[in-house]
C-alpha cells in the first residue's frame, strides 16, 4: 500500500487534473484536503470533458470513495451543482463523503471577497471571487460556520443569526453596500443542508481505517505551492495550504502516514491574478504557448500569464513539499517552438542567487538566468515512450530534472488520459 500526495509546483493550474485522474485509477480511496471552488480540474475521459472544481477525481470511477476534507471550504450549492451535473451525465456519486469539520462558504463570504477586491483597488489580488479568503478568514478568527453547523438543524439558525448580524455591520457601515436578508440565506442554507446531510461522515476515521487495512490512498492537492497562505507569493496567494503538509491537517492523519510525494509541473510556468512572476513572456511566444496550451482559467475563464520553465519555483517546491517526482505536464504545447528556455536563477541587486526569496517584493525584482534549448518540431501527442521523444524534447526533460533536483516520473504529451508517459509507478 502506498499514499501519495499529489501537489502543485507552481502557481496552480499544473494539470492536475489529469494527473490525479491517473492515479486515481490504481488508488482506493481519492481525497481532496484543501481549498474550495477557486480550483478547477479538467479531465479527460473518452470524448468527454470534466470540469471538477471541489470533488476528487476520483468520483469519475464509480467504485472509489471520494473525500472532501476538513481542510476545504464548501460552497454548498456549487457542490450540490457540481453533483447534479456528475449525475446527469451518469456519474454515481454514492461514494463522496464530506468533513463535518469544513467550512461553509456563505453568500455574504462572496460579498465581501468583491467588496474587498474592490476596496484594494490596484492592490487588489485578483482573487477568483469565490469567496475563499473570506471564509477561511472566519475559520481562523472563530466565527466561521462548519458542515457539522450547518447540519445540526436547532443551532445553524442561531448561529447564521450572529454571524449575519455582524457581516451586515460590516457591509453597511464599512464596505457601504446593503445588508443580507436573514431568512433567504436560512431557506437555501437548510435546503443545501438536508441535501448534503448523507454525505457528511467524520473522514478522519475513514482514511486511518484505509491506511491500516493498507490501501493505495491518493491525496489530491489543489491549487499550488506559490499560492500556499505561509510558502507562497504573500500577499498575492490563496487563503488557504496547497503544499503536501496540508495534506495531514487537511484530513485528520499524521505526517508518518505519507508515503511519497509528486509534484506537478507544467513543462513551462502559468499563472492567473496579480502578484510577480519572473519568467512571463509579454511576446509572441508567451501569446503562442497561451493558444497552444489553452491557457484560459477553468474557474473564471481569465487569460492565463504564461512564461518560461522555472527551476528555482521548482527546486524551492521541491523543498517544501519534499517532492519525490515531478509530473511534467503539456509538454507537447512547447512543440513548434524554434528555442526554449529554463530559468536557472535569478540575478537580484547585483547577484545571482538560486534560491526562492523571502521579501514582499524581492521577487518582483529578481531578473531570469536562462539557458536556451533547441526545440523541436515533431508531433509528441502520440507518443507513450520516452525512448520516443525528439532527441530535444528528452535534452530538455533531462535538464529539468537536473536543474530541479527532482527525478521526473510522469509526462504529458496531450489532454486524455492516455497521453501519458509513465517512467514510475507513483504506488
Ligand atoms: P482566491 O483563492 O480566490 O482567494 O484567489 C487568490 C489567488 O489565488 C488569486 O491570484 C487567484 O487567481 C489564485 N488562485 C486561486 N485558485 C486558483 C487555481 O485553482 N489556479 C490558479 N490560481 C488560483
Amino acid at each position: 500500500m502506498s499514499t501519495v500526495v499529489l501537489i502543485g509546483a507552481q502557481w496552480g493550474d499544473e494539470g492536475k487534473g489529469k494527473v490525479t485522474d491517473y492515479l486515481a485509477e490504481k488508488a482506493e480511496i481519492v481525497v481532496r484536503y484543501a481549498g474550495g471552488n477557486n480550483a478547477g480540474h479538467t479531465v479527460v475521459v473518452g470524448d468527454q470533458t470534466f470540469q471538477l472544481h471541489l470533488i476528487p477525481s476520483g468520483i469519475l470511477y464509480a467504485d472509489k470513495p471520494c473525500i472532501v476534507g476538513n481542510g476545504t471550504v464548501i460552497d454548498p450549492e456549487v457542490l450540490l451543482d457540481e453533483l447534479e451535473g456528475l449525475k446527469n451525465r451518469g456519474i454515481s456519486i454514492k461514494n463522496l463523503r464530506i468533513s463535518p469539520k469544513a467550512h461553509v462558504i456563505m453568500p455574504y463570504h462572496r460579498i465581501i471577497d468583491a467588496a474587498d477586491e474592490k476596496s484594494k483597488g490596484t492592490k487588489k489580488i485578483g482573487t477568483t471571487g469565490r469567496g475563499i479568503g473570506p471564509a477561511y478568514s472566519d475559520k481562523a478568527s472563530r466565527v466561521g460556520i462548519r458542515v457539522t453547523d450547518l447540519i445540526d438543524e436547532e443551532n445553524f439558525p442561531l448561529l447564521l443569526k450572529g454571524a449575519l448580524e455582524e457581516k451586515n455591520r460590516l457591509l453597511r457601515d464599512y464596505y457601504g453596500i446593503p445588508e443580507m436578508d436573514y431568512n433567504t440565506i436560512l431557506k437555501d442554507y437548510q435546503k443545501y443542508a438536508a441535501d448534503l446531510k448523507q454525505y457528511v461522515e467524520d473522514i478522519s476515521v475513514l482514511v486511518e481505517e484505509a491506511i491500516k487495512e493498507d490501501k493505495n490512498i491518493l491525496f489530491e492537492g489543489a491549487q499550488g505551492t506559490l499560492l500556499d497562505l505561509d510558502h507562497g507569493t504573500y500577499p498575492y496567494v490563496t487563503s488557504s495550504h496547497p503544499i503536501a503538509a496540508s495534506a495531514c491537517l487537511g484530513t485528520g492523519i499524521g505526517p508518518t502516514r505519507i508515503n511519497r510525494v509528486a509534484g506537478v509541473a507544467k513543462a513551462y510556468v502559468t499563472r492567473v491574478g496579480s502578484g510577480p512572476f519572473p519568467t512571463e513572456l509579454f511576446d509572441n511566444t508567451g501569446d503562442y504557448i497561451r493558444k497552444q496550451g489553452h491557457e484560459y482559467g477553468t474557474t473564471t475563464g481569465r487569460p492565463r500569464r504564461c512564461g518560461w520553465f522555472d527551476a528555482v519555483v521548482a527546486r524551492y517546491s521541491a523543498r517544501v513539499n519534499g517532492l519525490d517526482y515531478l509530473a511534467v505536464t503539456k509538454l507537447d504545447v512547447l512543440t513548434g517552438l524554434d528555442t526554449i528556455k529554463i530559468c536557472t536563477g535569478y540575478k537580484y541587486r547585483g547577484e545571482v542567487i538560486s534560491e526562492f526569496p523571502c521579501g514582499r517584493d524581492a521577487l518582483k525584482d529578481c531578473e531570469p538566468c536562462y539557458e536556451e534549448f533547441s526545440g523541436w518540431k515533431d508531433d509528441i501527442s502520440l507518443v507513450r515512450n520516452y525512448q520516443e521523444l525528439p532527441d530535444n524534447a528528452k535534452k530538455y526533460l533531462e535538464r529539468v530534472s537536473e536543474v530541479s533536483g527532482v527525478p521526473v516520473g510522469i509526462i504529458g504529451v496531450g489532454p486524455k488520459r492516455d497521453q501519458t508517459i509513465i517512467l514510475k509507478e507513483m504506488y
